[in-house]
């Protein structure tokens, strides 16, 4: 009885090993397990035997049973997955979406890199921030109206005796007193200070949150002759080699004297075309950065000199890439349908 149990086990794997389908596998599986098969058959035999031999084959036909039953198992799995292997190599790929960074991630990274290649130090500083930083040092006189200029949001919390309100930062000058800090109040600085900046403003050309990149440097002699040469470099560097820019007086608190600086347009080079009009597309402010400024971040104006500058990202990003946005907030709208575009 022994011996039978045996064949039956060593044929059944040789036959299972043998079996090339689901279908072969079925019919093998009957002619062991099934009603008539060879398995039911021998436990039918049981019953003839003495009984300790009934309990010893008993035992037997149990393990065998679970042995194969496991190599059923493997073999049904195996065979089922080769069926689903066959592929169809005429049939297109599939292609997956590619992702890429964000445009303004992209423009601060490029940005960040053509003012470190001449030495600037990429800084960042609270976008939460105090009235202190971002306009008492900075010269503005309490109540003074060019306040109003900045639009800015007030945090609802209690104003600091020695700093004033809290406020979200509405440009990223607040980072020029906590630059000077950081180093003591000892040039020489070389800061490009880019961050997010948050404005009451919200319609197709301003969004609420925005960026600025800041640029400040502090040393002996240094004069507008030094800002209009890190400004052209930025310009021919950024934009385009035969790019240059052009500074017209102006009117900020913390500079001295204070500009407003265009970039030469790329059409027309600068003599006036349909795209631009006069040949200058207007980027942002600039200046000396203005004796009680730096006496604020405890630099003796004296001894020191100082420039700085604070342009929108967005919209140097936009003038480079010549993109026409035309609603800024879609920047930031995560709508891919936008985004894959930019
Ligand atoms: N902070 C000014 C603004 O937001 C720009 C500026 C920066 C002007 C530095 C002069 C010097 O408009």
């Amino acid at each position: 009885m022994r011996e039978l149990v045996n064949n039956i086990k060593n044929q059944a794997i040789a036959s299972l090993s043998d079996a090339s389908s689901l279908s072969e596998l079925e019919i093998l599986r009957i002619d062991i397990f099934g009603r008539s098969g060879k398995f039911t058959l021998a436990s039918k035999e049981l019953k003839n035997l003495k009984p300790e031999e009934k309990k010893e084959i008993g035992i037997l036909i149990n393990e065998t049973k679970n042995t194969l039953e496991t190599l059923f198992i493997e073999k049904k799995n195996e065979l089922e997955s080769n069926v689903r292997v066959w592929f169809d190599p005429t049939i297109p790929a599939i292609k997956r979406p590619q992702g890429r960074l964000h445009m303004i991630t992209r423009a601060i990274d490029e940005i960040s890199s053509v003012f470190e290649k001449i030495g600037f130090t990429r800084t960042r500083y609270p976008e939460v921030e105090w009235d202190y930083y971002a306009f008492g040092a900075l010269n503005f006189p309490k109540n003074h109206p060019a306040r109003d200029d900045w639009e800015t949001f007030f945090i609802d919390e209690k104003d600091s005796p020695k700093y004033g309100p809290m406020l979200l930062t509405p440009h990223t000058s607040s980072g020029q007193i906590r630059e000077m800090e950081r180093l003591k109040g000892k040039p020489p600085i070389r800061m490009i200070n880019l961050a997010k900046t948050y404005r009451r403003q919200s319609d197709a050309s301003h969004i609420p949150m925005f960026h600025q990149f800041e640029g400040m440097v502090v040393d002996k002699d240094i004069s507008v002759v030094n800002l209009k040469g890190t400004l052209d470099y930025f310009a021919s560097n950024f934009f385009g080699k035969e790019r240059v820019t052009r500074l017209r007086p102006y009117h900020f608190q913390f500079t001295e004297p204070s500009f407003e600086v265009d970039i030469s347009c790329n059409v027309c080079k600068g003599s006036g075309c349909k795209l631009c009009k006069e040949g200058w597309l207007e980027l942002g402010g600039a200046g000396m950065i203005h004796p009680n400024v730096l006496k604020a971040g405890g630099i003796d104006p004296n001894v020191y000199s100082g420039f700085a500058f604070g342009w929108g990202v967005e919209r140097t990003y936009m003038m480079k890439e010549g993109l026409a946005v035309p609603d800024i907030r879609l920047l930031y709208s995560s709508d891919l349908r936008v985004l894959s575009q930019l």
